[in-house]
């Protein structure tokens, strides 16, 4: 594709991606296709900072990229493929980490929080460096935009500290990238908990992309709202209506604004209905294609190889050019 060179990444760790994945993240992924030219990725190297099961890795990794096929990435417009198959991430990874401080790493907030809870064993050093080896993900294919929601900022500014540092160091070898906010990108929340984004983490009030859609929409039916009857998008005071309107309009694409007007005067049980009836049908479609996907691995395995393929030729070349620079 043409336009500015974008780089994204989504970790394999969960048996389906969710509606806050999609709708905060990979709906832009899909969008950003036709004016940018996309490379994304299953990242899992990254997801072995915490232990996995090899054959679950393996298995959510083929499902990862088939969700996203399903989900609209077309692998002719856009390189789709698995980080662990281009070996150079590690390998520029290695030269970053030289680069970056220990204090520096030791100042991300994402990894204070992560390990806060733990015992300093139970910890890999692979947690702690991973926002170096997400600047080599990005700073690898020279990328000039990175889309990132607030939690990503630091570690984006990490990265262009690093590429601006080997940078003066060495000559000029890296594009420095900066954020690119997608403009439709939803937060969503926790259908139990709507104080809180909608996680993995938090199973019980997440809506999974690959459950059985009538599940889904039961779920949405039970969401958590408030003691008042008014259909009004106030995400401070009415957090759990705010975030169903969010979910219908971003589902649907029709305003907020509309969406309030239509539902004037209904009971916020109309509302769960619309939105679980408008989840199941993006769900029906988008689940047959996933499973279409996964009926021929071999076919699977060929646009992966052909989007590492592409992806080699230009981190090989970046890679080249990092290690003449560093003396090897
Ligand atoms: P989780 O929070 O479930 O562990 P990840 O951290 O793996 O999800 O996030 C993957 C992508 O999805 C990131 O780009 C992240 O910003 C986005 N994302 C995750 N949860 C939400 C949410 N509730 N609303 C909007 N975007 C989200
Ligand atoms: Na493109």
């Amino acid at each position: 594709g043409r336009g500015p060179r974008v780089l994204s990444g989504i970790q394999p760790t969960a048996d389906s991606f969710h509606l806050g994945n999609y709708l905060g993240a990979l709906r832009s992924w899909v969008r950003m296709q036709a004016d940018h030219d996309a490379f994304y990725c299953v990242v899992d190297l990254h997801a072995i900072t915490v232990a996995q099961d090899p054959a679950l890795l393996r298995e959510r990794t083929r499902v990862s990229a088939a969700q996203l096929l399903a989900l609209g990435i077309d692998p002719d417009a856009s390189t789709l493929f698995v980080q662990s198959h281009v070996p150079e991430h590690a390998q520029l990874s290695w030269v970053l980490e030289c680069l970056a401080g220990f204090g520096e790493a030791g100042r991300m907030t994402q990894f204070k929080d992560k390990s806060a809870r733990q015992d300093a064993d139970h910890i890999s050093v692979g947690l702690f460096t991973y926002p170096v080896l997400q600047a080599a993900d990005i700073l690898l294919y020279q990328a000039n935009q990175v889309p990132v929601g607030e939690d990503q900022r630091q570690h984006l500014e990490l990265t262009r500290n690093l590429a601006q540092r080997f940078n003066s160091r060495y000559g000029d070898t890296f594009t420095v990238p900066s954020a690119h906010i997608p403009k439709e990108a939803a937060k969503i929340q926790d259908l139990q908990d709507p104080s809180a984004k909608m996680s993995k983490s938090q199973p019980s009030g997440v809506v999974d992309l690959l459950e059985d859609p009538k599940r889904s929409a039961k779920k949405i039916r039970s969401a958590v709202t408030d003691n008042e009857r008014e259909i009004r998008y106030d995400p401070e005071q009415k957090a759990g209506v705010s975030n169903l309107l969010a979910i219908h309009s971003a589902l649907t694409g029709r305003t907020i604004d509309e969406l309030v007007a239509e539902f004037d005067g209904s009971g916020y049980g109309d509302l769960k209905k619309a939105v679980g009836e408008a989840f199941v049908e993006f769900a029906v479609p988008f689940q047959e294609k996933v499973h279409g996907y996964l009926a021929d691995p071999a076919e699977l395995d060929k646009v992966l190889a052909r989007g590492a393929e592409h992806a080699r030729e230009v981190a090989t070349e970046t890679l080249r050019v990092t290690y003449e620079r560093v003396g090897f």
